[in-house]
């Protein structure tokens, strides 16, 4: 494993932050594109966007409660709306609503509590027509239009100190069929300048290379054993700030998911949407506060913990540490388990949130736990340590 993915493969978990000038209209980021609002109007909203609850200490200190060791803040949306000073263009924090440098503000905060920084930022860019028509129908608008681009990235990257990820987006438009490719991007180009500025950080696959990590969202597929992976998750439906969707995933599905990506070797970033004032909705504080909780107790099974050696068969997920081997639980069976097939020596078992002992009985290539508790001692995930010594 590259030296540079270390601490990002040990981490685990983080806090993806879809915030901007869509959260004040509260229907989710894509609400300029989905309901064809012209640019007057989206300008309206972001001369009101005013963040005047902004304390991105408290964003911090709730992701640390929560078990999270870095975050991902959109520093620009497909909106094109940026959140941080730049010459580029007007439409940013610093120019038009809250009159700061919202990313600068982040930055501050996360580096103060030893928080690992990661900006999100957005390829496409709904404020300029040459994204729509594209390098082949305007070649020269777009031969512009890039250079903005790169011109962007390099501030995010000269601005702030040091970064450690930059969390790329891509769309494919409904008329395109495909999103544009690396090429398109001048991605090579692009990645060796931020890597020239920034050569610890880590970047994702959405320039249309595949860099340092894949991105799997809305869904748990690990990548090919040796290539990192993260899965971004929503809590609710959406991303950006949307005050109707109560579908809320509960604590337990969220560690479901969580100790998910570990047994595939991945990570977890799991997104919340601020409102338009900057403070994080009680919903997802009060999820995010369990699953620090339940963190506290089995975070050894989590941080640090890579793939499992062998099927949990109905039970849950298997990660592993060293000689230790985590069997964590979805779905308590009563006071037996099966596993179906163990060829590591199993010498003792316990519960890790009781302490707890457990008797593993091998049973041909079968290993049976025996004498747990009729019900699971941890209703969101009940982690039993295997042990290959004594
Ligand atoms: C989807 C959404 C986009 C969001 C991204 C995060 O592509 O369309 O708005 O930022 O997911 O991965």
């Amino acid at each position: 494993m590259e030296e540079k993915l270390k601490w990002f493969k040990e981490a685990r978990f983080g806090m993806f932050i879809h915030w901007g000038v869509y959260s004040l209209i509260g229907r989710g980021e894509w609400v300029k594109y989905q309901e064809k609002m012209p640019d007057e109007e989206y300008a309206e909203y972001a001369a009101k966007f005013k963040a005047q609850n902004y304390h991105p200490e408290g964003w911090v200190k709730l992701a640390k409660e929560a078990g999270m060791k870095y975050m991902v803040l959109t520093s620009k949306h497909h909106d094109g709306y940026c959140l941080f000073e730049t010459k580029t263009t007007d439409f940013n924090s610093v120019k038009v609503g809250p009159r700061r440098d919202l990313v600068a503000e982040y930055v501050k905060a996360c580096r103060k509590h030893g928080m690992k920084i990661g900006f999100y930022y957005s390829l496409p860019d709904w404020s300029k027509p040459a994204f729509f028509k594209g390098p082949d129908k305007a070649p020269n608008e777009w031969r512009e239009f890039i250079r903005y681009i790169h011109a962007q990235v390099k501030e995010l990257c000269t601005q702030y100190g040091r970064i450690d990820i930059l969390w790329y987006d891509y769309i494919v438009l409904r008329e395109k069929k495909a999103a544009y490719s690396a090429e398109d991007w001048q991605s090579e180009k692009l990645n060796a300048m931020v890597r020239k500025y920034q050569p610890e950080i880590l970047i994702n696959d959405r320039s249309g290379l595949p860099e340092d990590f894949d991105t799997p969202e809305q869904r748990i597929t690990p990548s090919r054993p040796g290539r990192m992976w993260e899965a971004c998750m929503t809590m609710n439906k959406h991303w950006g700030y949307f005050p109707r969707d109560n579908m809320w995933k509960s604590p337990r599905e969220l560690i479901h998911q969580l100790t998910g990506c570990v047994s595939g070797g991945g990570n977890f970033l799991l997104n919340v949407g601020p409102k338009p004032d900057g403070t994080i909705p009680g919903e997802a504080v009060r999820r995010l506060r369990r699953i620090g909780e339940w963190l506290k107790i089995n975070g050894e099974a989590v941080y640090g913990a890579d793939r499992g050696p062998f099927s949990s068969g109905t039970a849950g997920v298997v990660t592993a540490k060293g000689k230790k081997i985590y069997l964590i639980v979805h779905w308590w069976p009563g006071r037996e388990l099966c596993l179906p097939e163990v060829k590591t020596k199993i010498k003792s078992a316990y519960i890790l949130s009781t302490g707890q002992e457990v008797i593993p009985e091998p049973r041909g290539e079968r290993l049976i736990l025996k004498e747990l508790p009729a019900k699971a001692p941890d209703y969101l995930s009940t982690v039993i340590v295997l042990s290959q010594e004594y």
